[in-house]
C-alpha cells in the first residue's frame, strides 16, 4: 500500500469538493490502486467559517504549519498568483510533489516551476488547471506523444460557455453570470472569465504542451459585450496554430454553424479538438468547471504521484528535506 499524506491549500469550491470526493473514493483507491490517500492539514483563511463535511481538526490558518507538516504532496487550490506561487515554490524546495489547479500561475511562471521540480526529481500535477474533469493535459503529454500537433481549437472556459448557453435560452448576461457564480463555476474575480483572460491562460498551457514553441502573437477578447442573434450559436473559442517561428493564440467569441462540433458543447462543458499530422482530428469533451469535476482531476494527479513513488520512501525524504529548511 502506498500511503500519501496531503497538505491541502484552500478549501473553497475545488478544495471542498476534493475533501468530499476523497472521502467517497478512498476505499476504492486503496483496493484498485493500492494508494491510501489522506489529508493531513487543510490551509484556510477563515477558521470559523462553516464547512460541512470538512473535519475541523485538520484546519489551520498557518501556511507554514500546513506546508512544513507531515505531508508528501501539497495540493494547491487557492488560486491567484501571489501567495499560491510562494507556497508552490516552498513545497518544491522542501521536497514535496505538487498538484495545482492554478492556471494563472502556471501560465505566468510555469517554466520556472517545472525546472525547479525537475532539478529535484519532483512532480507537478496540473490536470485540473485546464478543462476541469477533461483529461486534456494527460492526453497531450502522453496519449498524443506519437504525433506532431498542427492546431488545436476548443472551448476552455466553463463560465462563458454556461453564460452563452443561458443567453441562447433568453436569459440576460448579468443574470446568467450570477447563476454561473452560484453554481461555483466562475473565478473569484469573474472578470477573468468574461474578459477571456482565464481562457487565454489555459490556452497558453495547452499550446506549450502541444507545440513547445514560442508564442508569437496573442489576441484575447471576452464575451462582456456580445450580442446574441436569435437562433445563432455563439461560443468563446480558443485556438492555437503554428505560424512562422512559433504559434499564434486567439481567444474570441465566434458564431459557429449549428453543425460545428463545438456548437453542441453546452453549459459548463469544455471541449478541445486537436489536429495532428498523422492522426487527423481528435476531440475530447466534458465538464470543464465546478467543484467535483475539477476535484476529480486533482485526485487523479494525487493517485498518479502515489503510483510513481516507492512505498514509504518518499514521505521520509520529504521530511528530511523539510527539516533542512527549518
Ligand atoms: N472559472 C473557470 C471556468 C473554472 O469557468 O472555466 C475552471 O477553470
Amino acid at each position: 500500500m502506498r500511503r500519501v499524506r496531503i497538505a491541502l491549500l484552500g478549501c473553497g469550491t475545488v478544495g471542498g469538493g476534493f475533501v468530499r470526493l476523497l472521502s467517497r473514493e478512498r476505499d476504492r483507491l486503496r483496493e484498485r490502486y493500492g494508494v491510501d490517500a489522506e489529508i493531513s492539514q487543510i490551509l484556510v483563511r477563515n477558521l470559523s467559517k462553516e464547512r460541512p463535511g470538512v473535519p475541523r481538526e485538520l484546519l489551520t490558518d498557518s501556511p507554514l504549519k500546513a506546508l512544513d507538516g507531515d505531508c508528501d504532496v501539497v495540493v494547491e487550490v487557492i488560486g491567484g498568483t501571489h501567495s499560491a506561487g510562494a507556497y508552490i515554490r516552498r513545497a518544491l524546495l522542501s521536497g514535496r510533489d505538487v498538484v495545482t489547479a492554478n492556471k494563472a500561475h502556471l501560465a505566468e511562471r510555469g517554466r520556472e516551476l517545472f525546472d525547479a521540480a525537475a532539478e529535484r526529481g519532483l512532480f507537478i500535477g496540473f490536470e485540473a488547471s485546464v478543462c476541469g474533469a477533461v483529461p486534456i493535459i494527460r492526453m497531450l503529454q502522453h496519449a498524443l506523444a506519437g504525433d506532431s500537433v498542427e492546431s488545436l481549437i476548443g472551448i476552455v472556459n466553463g463560465t462563458c460557455n454556461f453564460i452563452l448557453t443561458r443567453m441562447e435560452e433568453g436569459m440576460e448576461f448579468d443574470q446568467a453570470l450570477r447563476s454561473a457564480q452560484q453554481c461555483g463555476l466562475a473565478e473569484a474575480d469573474p472578470t477573468l472569465d468574461i474578459d477571456g483572460i482565464d481562457a487565454e491562460q489555459k490556452l497558453r498551457i495547452l499550446a506549450e504542451l502541444a507545440f513547445a514553441a514560442p508564442v508569437r502573437r496573442v489576441t484575447t477578447r471576452g464575451i462582456r459585450h456580445v450580442v446574441l442573434k436569435r437562433g445563432s450559436v455563439l461560443r468563446l473559442v480558443a485556438e492555437a496554430y503554428r505560424v512562422p517561428g512559433g504559434v499564434e493564440l486567439r481567444v474570441e467569441p465566434r458564431e459557429l454553424p449549428p453543425d460545428h462540433p463545438l456548437a453542441a458543447v453546452r453549459d459548463e462543458e469544455n471541449a478541445v479538438i486537436i489536429r495532428g499530422r498523422a492522426m487527423g482530428e481528435v476531440m475530447i469533451r466534458g465538464k470543464g468547471a465546478g467543484s467535483l469535476p475539477t476535484a476529480s482531476a486533482v485526485l487523479s494527479d494525487v493517485v498518479e504521484i502515489a503510483r510513481l513513488r516507492p512505498p514509504l520512501g518518499h514521505a521520509k525524504a520529504a521530511a528530511d528535506a523539510a527539516a533542512l529548511l527549518k
